[in-house]
């Protein structure tokens, strides 16, 4: 029988830099984690990372342009651990390009994966939390929707809707208990950064260290600083803040 004691976290992107970071954060706090990716194998080896002596995480694979997928991830909390306490929409994907660099696949991808999916959970996951003691989610856009870089059009567009759309949330529900907000990094050593580098015919290595001599603070974010945010915001710690965006960038500015 499952220890409805436990609070449960749903995470997408689970498998990715920043999501396995925040996947290990929470189960290091204690709930459950309902992964959600489509990469089969990196869950899989999630799992057998996560997954001790007691089960703590459900994998669910699955594609996030898929409206079922999205609603079938919120409703499995409910049917594998019988609640659920915190939604973390991390899965996204970057789109580089300027306006005729970017094809009409680019860009309905774009916001389908960035942004629709994220409609969807939200959606499933408040109509669950509200008069259930509320909850709070997180969703993780970017500096670049705050302030947009230069050959990025669909992504930095996705992202600032994320970031306005985490505002809406979070005004229209902080009355049901449900503190909604949205972290925003810069550059984080994850997956997602170093194929880029790569695909350009850059070595991550030593494009990641040129980078670092960028950024105030001294070198760029680690997936787990991402994490740590998101660990804040979901805690009672961050009690009174609902509806805004956190700026994770090492003091430094996009340009
Ligand atoms: N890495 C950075 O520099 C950086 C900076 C700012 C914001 N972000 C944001 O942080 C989040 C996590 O990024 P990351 O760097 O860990 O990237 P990543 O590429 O390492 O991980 C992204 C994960 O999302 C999953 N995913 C992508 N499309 C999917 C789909 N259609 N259905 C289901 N899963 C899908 C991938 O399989 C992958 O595991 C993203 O939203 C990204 O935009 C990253």
């Amino acid at each position: 029988m499952t220890d409805t004691a436990k609070k449960t976290v749903v995470i997408t992107g689970a498998a990715g830099g920043i999501g396995q970071a925040i996947c290990r954060q929470f189960i290091a706090n204690g709930y459950r984690v309902i992964a959600g990716d489509a990469d089969q194998a990196g869950l899989d080896r999630l799992g057998v990372e996560l997954n001790g002596g007691e089960k703590n995480v459900w994998s669910k694979v699955g594609d996030l342009r898929n409206k079922a997928y999205c609603e079938d991830l919120i409703d499995h909390s409910i049917q594998a651990t019988g609640r659920l306490d915190v939604l973390v929409n991390n899965a996204g994907v970057i789109t580089r390009g300027n306006i005729l660099e970017t094809t009409d696949d680019d860009w309905e991808r774009t916001f389908d994966i960035n942004l629709k999916s994220i409609f969807y959970t939200c959606r499933q996951a408040i109509g669950h939390m509200k008069g259930r003691g509320g909850g709070a989610i997180v969703n993780i856009a970017s500096c670049w929707g705050l302030y947009p870089g230069p050959g990025h059009a669909a992504y930095c567009t996705s992202k600032a809707a994320v970031a306005a759309f985490s505002k809406c949330l979070g005004r229209d529900h902080a009355g049901d208990g449900i503190r909604v907000n949205a972290v925003c990094p810069n550059e984080v050593n994850t997956p997602m950064l170093r194929t880029g580098f790569a695909k350009r015919g850059f070595n991550p290595d030593t494009a990641i260290a040129e980078l670092n001599r960028s950024v105030p603070l001294g070198r760029i974010a680690e997936p787990e600083d991402i994490a740590e945010v998101v660990d804040f915001l979901s805690s009672d710690a961050a009690r009174y803040v609902a509806g805004t965006t956190v700026e994770v960038n090492g003091a430094k500015p996009v340009y």
